[in-house]
């Protein structure tokens, strides 16, 4: 089934968008957009009930034609009607355009991989490469949602983490698991152009997504490495700071790692550690999953048999724990 708008997303969509619009627009298009802001949103409810209508009567030509209008009046990027759309050109046979709208459904941060799975609409798609690519591309938008949503700031508290990290000017650190580069940012500033961050993950896509952040952040310090998920293939010797992330949990085999990484550590150098603290589903429906909760003590003791000594134990963050180990 296709999905549906919800009044206060659209306002808020509309607010946002217009004052994108009153930015950025581009002179050659201002006076269609003007006319497309001076329509009410009452026309676009009014669409949206001919909308259901047509795609329920399976009139799919006319429910496409409307949708089109209806994106035209709200935001031509509102992802919502873009998946409409889509679903509705797969129905109606029309797979180019149903692949068309779908893509730009996900440009626009359509991100519920489990939606596209499932939506018995897509019937015709699924099984398809290309399907299975955008599957990809939804699911990559919603863990970058996990990653920055607005609420991690609440139980992250980065700038008490960076403090206590007591980062200098000039360090080399590796962030392992770095993500979209919620840590790699603030430690690649705090290191400053003489320092040097290597951002290391397993995943490509998240390697993408940050280098577009760098470039944006005119960053130069920062290396990035895809490695795969039992070698953080550091260089030897050569790293101040090594720090976790909600990452430590995917690993196998905790020792055999630890072993790894204090290779790769300076004389003198660190390990800090960030990880979900078990809870138990009910409490808490999100992180990792029951196979790979793991508790500090045992992690602990993993690493103190590759020869870590644990010299910090920080108690003030509310989901995750946060240790510090040096090389005995
Ligand atoms: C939950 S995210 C945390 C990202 C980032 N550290 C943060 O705090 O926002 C975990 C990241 O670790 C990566 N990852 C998972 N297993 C990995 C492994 N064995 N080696 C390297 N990266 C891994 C994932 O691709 C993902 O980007």
């Amino acid at each position: 089934m296709p999905h549906r708008i919800k009044p206060f997303v659209v306002f808020l969509i509309i607010t946002i968008f217009t004052a994108g619009i009153l930015s950025l627009a581009p002179i050659a298009t201002a006076v269609a957009q003007e006319e497309e802001q001076e329509r009410p949103l009452s026309d676009f409810e009014a669409l949206k009930s001919s909308f259901e209508e047509a795609y329920k009567a399976g009139d799919y030509t006319k429910a496409i034609a409307i949708g089109k209008e209806m994106n035209g009046i709200i935001e031509p990027r509102h992802w919502e009607t873009l998946y409409n759309i889509g679903c509705a050109y797969a129905k109606a046979g029309e797979k180019g355009k149903a692949y068309e709208y779908l893509q730009k459904a996900i440009d626009a941060n359509y991100m519920y991989a489990h939606g596209l799975m499932t939506d018995e609409d897509l019937e015709s798609l699924r099984g398809e490469n290309r399907f299975k690519q955008l599957v990809r591309a939804a699911w990559k938008n919603g863990y970058v949602w996990i990653l920055e949503r607005d609420e991690r700031a609440e139980y992250q508290q980065l700038p008490r983490v960076m403090e206590t990290l007591r980062l200098k000017k000039g360090e080399r650190v590796a962030d392992i698991g770095c993500g979209t580069g919620y840590f790699t940012i603030p430690v690649a500033k705090t290191v400053g152009p003489e320092g040097r961050v290597l951002a290391i993950d397993a995943s490509q896509d998240m390697l993408d997504y940050l280098e577009r952040r760098l470039t944006a952040e005119q960053l130069e310090n920062v290396e990035l490495k895809k490695v795969g998920r039992d070698d953080p293939e550091l260089p030897a010797g050569g790293i101040e700071l090594i720090l976790m992330v909600d990452t430590f949990h995917y690993i196998k085999e905790r020792t055999e790692y630890g072993r790894k990484l204090r290779a790769g550590l300076a004389p003198g150098g660190r390990l800090a550690v960030i990880d979900f603290r078990p809870k138990p589903w009910e409490e808490r429906p999100w992180g990792p999953p029951p196979e790979q909760k793991m508790s500090k003590e045992e992690l602990t003791v993993d690493l103190e048999k590759a020869g870590f000594k644990l010299i910090e134990d920080h108690d003030f963050l509310t989901e995750q724990f946060f240790i510090v180990y040096e090389a005995e």
